[in-house]
């Protein structure tokens, strides 16, 4: 099949062109870097021309509510329209499992109304929403970093390696429109506080986490088991505390 990757060039989209070339597939990435520019539509017919997938993991220059919302409705727009032009059959897109949780905020919110340009396009799609990457839980925690301190919240993650956010989506990519949503994690929940532990412990870095429920996540404070996914989400295989040993020098 031919599959274009629209943030090919990025974390998780790198990692999918090369699974999809492994497997045999025509695998293009497309990004600004490659004159794509899926908010402006520079360059997006052309790329999507004879397209069997298309695959959305761009992400936001700007995490602004405006800027973030702007971005990811207007992107996702341009593609369907582009993909509707050219007979894709298939749009598979990765978001956030708890997406629609987290109402307070704005880039949650602008990532549930992606999904709903992708619903409601008619265009045959899948959803992918995963938990957040392990690569991301040092500079969640670093926001709640106050001098000596960093303050976080112990609701429950389930942080997945980017590996198999990547193996898991491409599972999907390959696979016929689910048109619905699936959910994809890591393999244990663990609160937040405790992974912020974990890593600082390994990084040697002195400072203590102070565990406040009522501390924010995105700008807004989480639910106990708000970013979790349901029983019947695809897990990856890396622990974290093997993912932070194998992959993450101490600082
Ligand atoms: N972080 C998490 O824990 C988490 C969890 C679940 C889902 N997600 C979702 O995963 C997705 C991918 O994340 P990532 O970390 O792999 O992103 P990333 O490394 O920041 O890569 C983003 C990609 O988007 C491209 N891009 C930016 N602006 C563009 C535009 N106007 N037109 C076309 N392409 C554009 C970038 O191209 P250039 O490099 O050329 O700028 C890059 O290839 C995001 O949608 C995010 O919401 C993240």
């Amino acid at each position: 099949m031919k599959i274009v990757v629209l943030g090919g060039t990025g974390m998780i989209g790198s990692k999918v062109i090369a699974n999809l070339t492994e497997r045999g597939h025509e695998a293009v990435a497309a990004s600004p870097d490659t004159g794509v520019n899926t908010v402006t539509g520079e360059g997006v017919a052309d790329a999507l021309r004879g397209a069997d997938v298309v695959v959305d993991v761009t992400n936001s220059p700007s995490w602004d509510e405006q800027a973030v919302r702007h971005f990811f409705v207007t992107s996702t727009g341009n593609q369907l329209a582009a993909e509707e032009a050219g007979g894709v059959g298939h749009h598979v897109v990765l978001s956030i499992v708890g997406a629609d949780q987290e109402p307070e905020s704005g880039y949650l919110r602008a990532k549930v109304a992606q999904e709903n340009v992708v619903k409601e396009s008619g265009r045959p799609y899948t959803i992918v929403r995963s938990t957040q990457f392990c690569e991301f839980v040092r500079s969640i925690a670093e926001a709640g970093a106050e001098g000596d301190i960093i303050r976080l919240t112990n609701a429950y993650f389930q942080p997945i390696a980017a590996d198999d956010v990547a193996r898991l989506l491409t599972e999907a990519i390959v696979a016929p429109p689910a048109n619905a949503t699936i959910e994809i994690g890591g393999p244990e929940a663990i609160p937040l506080d405790e992974l912020a532990r974990r890593t600082l412990a390994h990084d040697g870095d002195p400072r203590t986490v102070v565990t406040d429920p009522e501390a924010p996540y995105f700008g807004a404070k989480v639910g106990e088991r708000a970013l979790t996914p349901g029983a019947d989400a695809r897990l990856g295989e890396v622990r974290f505390d093997d993912w932070l040993a194998n992959n993450v020098p101490p600082k």
